[in-house]
């Protein structure tokens, strides 16, 4: 046989006998998995936040993330609505969706599973390129228990409830009763167990929020006779310690607060133990969600008292170490209350991060502020899907409904600019700046520039739009990055400096991929003469060079438009 026919024939079979008679040996020895080339689970990391030069990063398979998310209606996680959702996460950019998994839906009868609903949510949001955040609602949702099975709920004799002061049972679990704790626990470790059986291998999970908003409605504390024996004893030496405080009892050390710590106290330890089971299964980074006190006149019970409130945060920090946040819902539509709360939870043992938020152009605004002014590692929007609405309602379903247009917009250009900003986190090179009512302009300092953003723009907008918006990172000394829509900037060197003009070097509007910058177009012309970044948004990067001018001493922001 010549030489031709010896490799194209001989040899690919001699190739393939080999192959054949080697997998007999060794996938016995090794199972199947020797032949892929797919990441086995163990490569896929964990997501994970990560503490680093003095700020937190989040990593999804091993990359810094910032989610930008959407959470769904409380009852939209069903597989009837889950298909129709898909295409509107796809309109508004978002790269997160947060979910819920009901207690109710996955153990209906007690100790027997059913996940259909969450493999849908899970394999729809991977199929989507979504990543997802589960949200459990278990003993509590919203300082109440209209998440537990009716098993639960129809039994109060073996799954107490908390008591009001005038010792009635009210509609809130008793986190005294370990028959409680064990119920709740048992369903969340399978919930975890069934998560790391689908997901491991992808990680399309990547974090579990633990009950939603606890804390008690009805009432400031549980008054139940077992509680109120535990109330009069001495606040327990692991809170006295963390505190820093004197023993003494509830009312000793905490004062009028006490019902209220006393609460926390417990149902952050209750809490707690709810993630440390599930995390010992599936190690997901775990947090809790807050209803926030700051609300009109409200007192303890009025909102769910003993939840991790701004005053709280200290009480759940000690009981709950296994919550690597104390996440914030805020629907307050005052930039002032915004700021307040946002200060409050990002803290050097508190990452920001905002799983519900109101929508519309004001928080279309506030997402700049979270992220750029308080480094959050999340934002997202409340209630994105309308298939809670009535059946009456004509508005087109297919669609994303309009109020979130302007968070689909800022979701573009976040995600183009993402490795910039959570770069320029924490370093107190990055700031953001709205237009907030009233505001007209604002001078922003930097290490040799200042620099005037303006709003107002564009002239033909409503003026009550204030669609304006802006985040400005320091890149280095005379490059900076502007992520934002509707504002005009202008540069000038510091003053005192030997310079009193800046050049524009170049002007470059374009997007990041992995760490690579890639330019889209040069801005010059005009669009450098009128230097407002346009209403669809825009991520440009700055150069500039600092000259000294003996004719624009007086050098002024343009007004033209
Ligand atoms: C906060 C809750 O956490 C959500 O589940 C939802 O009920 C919203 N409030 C509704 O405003």
């Amino acid at each position: 046989m010549n030489k031709f026919w010896y490799f194209t024939i001989k040899k690919p079979i001699y190739l393939f006998f080999i192959l054949f008679i080697g997998s007999i040996f060794f996938i016995p020895l090794f199972g199947k998995d020797f032949l892929s080339v797919t990441v086995k689970p163990a490569d896929v990391p964990f997501p994970e936040i990560v503490r680093k030069d003095g700020k937190y990063i989040l990593y999804v398979d091993g990359k810094p993330y910032l989610i930008l998310g959407a959470q769904l209606w409380n009852s939209s996680a069903w597989p009837s609505i889950l298909p129709g959702i898909w295409p509107q996460m796809k309109e508004l950019n978002c790269n997160t969706i947060e979910a819920p998994v009901y207690w109710e839906a996955i153990e209906p009868e007690p100790g027997k599973f059913n996940f259909a609903e969450v493999d849908s949510l899970v394999y729809g949001a991977r199929k989507n390129g979504l990543r997802l955040v589960l949200l459990w609602f278990g003993s509590f949702k919203n300082g109440s228990m209209s998440y537990a099975p009716t098993w639960v709920e129809t039994q109060p004799e073996k799954y107490p409830r908390m008591h009001d002061a005038s010792g009635q049972p009210i509609q809130v679990l008793s986190v005294l009763s370990e028959v409680n704790l064990k119920a709740d626990q048992r369903a969340f470790v399978q919930l975890m167990r069934h998560l790391k059986e689908i997901d491991a291998e992808h990680k399309t999970v990547i974090m579990v929020q633990v009950e939603n908003e606890p804390g008690s409605l009805g009432t400031n504390r549980d008054y139940s006779p077992k509680a109120n024996e535990l109330f009069n004893q001495n606040v327990p030496a692991l809170l006295t310690q963390s505190l820093q405080k004197k023993s003494g009892t509830w009312e000793e050390m905490f004062g009028v607060d006490a019902p209220e710590a006393f609460n926390a106290y417990h149902i952050a330890t209750f809490t707690d133990k709810i993630a440390a089971a599930g995390k010992e299964v599936y190690p997901l980074p775990m947090y809790a969600n807050v209803w926030i006190r700051e609300n009109f006149f409200q007192w303890p019970g009025e909102y769910p008292s003993g939840g991790p409130t701004s005053n709280m945060m200290d009480i759940w920090k000690a009981a709950a170490p296994n919550l690597f946040t104390l996440a914030l819902d805020i629907y307050h539509q005052n930039v002032e209350d915004f700021r307040d709360l946002c200060e409050k939870y990002n803290r050097a043992d508190n990452p920001l991060f905002i799983p519900e938020m109101g929508n519309g152009v004001h928080f279309a605004r506030y997402q700049f502020y979270a992220l750029a002014d308080y480094n959050a590692i999340g934002v997202a929007p409340y209630g994105i899907d309308p298939f809670h609405v009535s059946p009456h309602d004509k508005r087109d379903k297919t669609q994303l409904d309009a109020k979130f247009d302007e968070i689909a917009a800022n979701y573009n250009i976040f995600q183009k600019a993402m490795p910039a900003i959570i770069n320029l986190q924490g370093t107190g090179q990055l700031k953001a700046v709205g237009e907030e009512e009233g505001l007209k302009e604002r001078l922003v300092s930097f290490d040799h520039y200042d620099m005037v953003v303006q709003f107002g723009f564009p002239t033909y907008q409503e003026p009550d739009t204030r669609s304006g918006r802006i985040m400005i990172g320091q890149l280095s000394d005379d490059e900076f990055i502007l992520i934002g829509f509707d504002t005009k900037f202008t540069f000038r060197p510091k003053y005192g400096s030997p310079y009193n003009k800046a050049e524009y070097v170049s002007i470059e509007e374009g997007y990041y991929e992995g760490d690579v910058w890639h330019r889209t177009r040069i801005w010059n012309g005009d669009a450098a003469y009128h230097s407002t970044l346009p209403p669809q948004g825009a991520v440009i990067k700055v150069k500039l060079q600092r000259m000294a001018s003996s004719q624009e001493l007086q050098q002024k922001p343009n007004f033209e438009q």
